[in-house]
């Protein structure tokens, strides 16, 4: 097992494990242009480079206390056939292994109460509410 950045060689298992269209020029480009060290996709593979699972880390530098670095963990992602085997705790781990080498004072996340569960055994806590605002026409 291993954990790995998304590389462009990964296009069609990745649009597989996240059920996206995306093009594989959409794809290039976006591991060529946005993302970077404060803005990555891991995966995690089988010994047969399969993906097991994926999940993204944003550093967001801050103005506020003073200027230090906030992290966001996005899109929590196991394969169907590996749920429930630590995979998702493993991945969550590892974002927060880079969040502290990123020496962030916080990570925040937003998902499903329903998961609810899965993050406070993962270390987090629940704290303050989620608001939302969907601007429809530019949902693709
Ligand atoms: C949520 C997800 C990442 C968990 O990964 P996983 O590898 O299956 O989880 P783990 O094996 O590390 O952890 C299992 C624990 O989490 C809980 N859990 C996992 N998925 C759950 C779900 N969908 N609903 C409720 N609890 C869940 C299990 O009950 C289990 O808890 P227990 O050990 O106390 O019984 C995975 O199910 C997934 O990809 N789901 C679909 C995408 C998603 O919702 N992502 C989260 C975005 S915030």
């Amino acid at each position: 097992m291993n954990y790995n950045n998304l590389s462009r060689k990964h296009y069609q298992q990745y649009k597989t494990l996240v059920d996206s269209n995306i093009t594989e020029v959409f794809f290039c480009d976006f591991i060529d242009n946005i993302l970077n060290s404060d803005h990555k996709i891991i995966i995690l593979e089988d010994d047969e480079e399969n993906i097991i699972g994926s999940g993204t880390i944003l550093i967001e530098k801050k103005l506020t206390y003073g200027g230090c670095n906030m992290g966001h963990i996005e899109n929590i992602l196991i394969d169907e056939k590996y749920r429930g085997n630590g995979y998702g705790e493993k991945i969550v781990n590892k974002l927060l292994e880079m969040c502290k080498e990123k020496k962030c004072y916080r990570v925040d996340l937003n998902c499903k109460s329903e998961l609810e569960h899965f993050y406070q055994k993962n270390g987090f806590d629940t704290k303050n509410i989620c608001m939302n605002m969907y601007f429809k026409e530019y949902f693709n």
